[in-house]
């Protein structure tokens, strides 16, 4: 259940994506309350980015019967691609969603004074195909986009495209979505709210304020 505001980018307007959005932004939830609400809409956001993912024909018996059934398809790998620290709580929920999911953490924070990305830490899984996988970068932020092309850029480099990599967020600035689709044009983006603008601190407004202070209670 989506609407698009450009090509690119797939806007939640599921009632409760609205709903549990209007908690997050709220300054007085509690970080408890911004965890488990993360969490919940996390899960409607990424079940819209999961929509499309390739599947195969098998044969199942059943109790009564032989039936053809779906199931994903076996020769394409799955990875899922927290931008740390505020996409690890993304993560968790991607990996029950999709439970044979390999996990590739990118470390990135952005400079406060240059809001450039600064990549620390980077553990990509060696067994894959990276030319048929199915990558699903997890940041609840796009802001300026800088941290989201960085990411991108990397996975790239192992020989993936950007049409079988999706870029799962919560809220997406207008700056962050065209910088990230101007720079790896065919990447698809969901989100649950496309918002006015940056201010001059590069937050997201209206926005939720700092994502990973809220999640894991550092502000
Ligand atoms: C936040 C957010 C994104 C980034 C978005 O991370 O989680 O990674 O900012 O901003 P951008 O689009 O302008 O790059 P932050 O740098 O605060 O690091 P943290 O998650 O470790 O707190
Ligand atoms: N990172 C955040 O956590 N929030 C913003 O508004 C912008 C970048």
């Amino acid at each position: 259940m989506s609407t698009s505001v450009h090509p690119a980018v797939k806007v939640s307007n599921h009632p409760l994506v609205q709903h549990n959005l209007s908690i997050l932004r709220d300054k007085n939830t509690s970080t408890e309350q911004f965890r488990a609400t993360m969490i919940r809409l996390g899960k409607l956001i990424f079940m819209d980015a999961t929509v499309d993912l390739p599947t195969a024909k098998t044969i199942v018996e059943t109790p009564i019967t032989k039936t053809e059934c779906k199931i994903l398809s076996p020769n394409v790998p799955i990875l899922i691609a927290p931008i740390l620290r505020a996409g690890l709580i993304l993560s968790e929920l991607a990996i029950d969603i999709l439970p044979s999911a390999s996990v590739y953490h990118i470390g990135l924070y952005r400079d406060e004074e240059t809001f450039k990305p600064v990549t620390y830490y980077n553990k990509l899984p060696s067994t894959i195909d990276y030319s048929v996988a199915q990558i699903f970068v997890l940041d609840p932020m796009l802001a300026t986009g800088g941290s989201a092309v960085a990411a991108v850029d990397i996975i790239k480099k192992l020989g993936t495209k950007a049409s079988n990599i999706r870029f799962v967020s919560i809220i997406a600035a207008p700056e962050g979505i065209q910088h990230l689709t101007e720079q790896h044009p065919g990447i698809q983006i969901y989100t649950g709210s496309v918002d006015e603008r940056l201010n001059d601190k590069a937050y997201i407004v209206p926005g939720l304020g700092d994502a990973g202070d809220r999640t894991f209670g550092t502000v």
